[in-house]
């Protein structure tokens, strides 16, 4: 497994590929959990060679709290992507990426940028395209893989490669679970053992919501989540909706023919979750 750090090294070894290599490639914030390394498998499956990105990319925090307290475990996740058989990792440093000008670029996603995470994360989907599009620059991966776990991203993302016609295929991944339903999350590991042990009730009541959903309306269901939280005084609400996976608009009423998901945030104590279910 090769390691680099920087953009000159990686896109030189890029380049001696030969030609007609199809590379993989999994970008990623590090402290690496089964969810990230379900996505290296898969690119190691469809793909001659799989690159993985470990930054943490400062300009998609909105809290400098978020972004100091981020876990970093390098080692341990160099050691993992090993045991995975990756080929190539790139560990940029923020200079590397954003030489002196730590800096989004200004996106238009069609609106997509607007719903959910785009309206309490403030510029956060400009920080994620600004280092997606430079990350898919250097790499010049072929097929693409993220988590449905973060499916506005994922959507963005595809949006992206859209606009700019950049000839990759994005490719979306289940979401990976804990045995108890939790979605793993980097930042699970900083959950307090009393918020460790809540967190489940997210996903138990999105599937309670989806089975809901079969004979009720959007706001009914809405409705429903939002009581279930009140309830709970270990889990903060900050929002559930019910959208058209397309658009990510959210809807009142489902029409036929469309395909919906439930999207949901949740403070435990400190830390933000988010999940999403199919409907
Ligand atoms: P990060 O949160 O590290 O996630 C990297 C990739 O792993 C994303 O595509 C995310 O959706 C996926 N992922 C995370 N948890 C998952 C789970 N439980 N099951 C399946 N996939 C999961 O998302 C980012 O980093 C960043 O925004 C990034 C795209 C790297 C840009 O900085």
């Amino acid at each position: 497994m090769l390691v680099f750090a920087k953009n000159k090294s990686i896109k030189h070894k890029i380049d001696s590929l030969k030609k007609g290599t199809s590379i993989g490639f999994v970008p990623t914030m590090g402290a690496l959990h089964k969810g990230h390394l379900s996505l290296v498998q898969r690119a190691k499956q469809e793909n001659d060679i799989v690159v993985v990105s470990i930054f943490v990319n400062p300009t998609q925090f909105d809290k400098k709290e978020d972004l100091i307290n981020y876990p970093k475990t390098i080692d341990q996740d160099l050691k993992l992507l090993k045991l995975m058989n990756c080929d190539i990792v790139f560990t940029p440093s923020a200079e590397e990426i954003y030489q002196n000008k730590i800096k989004s670029q200004l996106f238009e996603f069609d609106g997509l940028e607007n719903q959910m995470e785009g309206k309490h994360r403030t510029g956060h989907f400009n920080g994620v395209g600004t280092i997606v599009k430079r990350l898919f620059e250097i790499v010049t991966p072929k097929n693409a893989y993220f988590g449905e776990k973060d499916f506005q991203q994922l959507q963005i993302i595809r949006k992206l490669v859209e606009k700019f016609q950049m000839p990759i295929k994005i490719i979306g991944c289940e979401i990976f679970r804990e045995d108890d339903g939790l979605a793993m999350s980097s930042r699970n590991t900083r959950l307090t053992n009393k918020h460790r042990n809540a967190a489940p009730f997210i996903y138990k009541i999105l599937k309670q919501a989806k089975i809901q959903f079969g004979t009720k309306n959007a706001l009914n269901v809405v409705q429903w989540v939002e009581n279930e939280f009140k309830n709970n005084p270990l889990l903060e609400l900050e929002y559930f909706e019910i959208a058209n996976e397309g658009t990510l608009h959210s809807i009142k009423n489902k029409k036929p023919k469309q395909k919906y998901r439930a999207f949901i945030a949740v403070f435990a104590g400190k830390i933000r979750l988010i999940d999403n279910i199919s409907l």
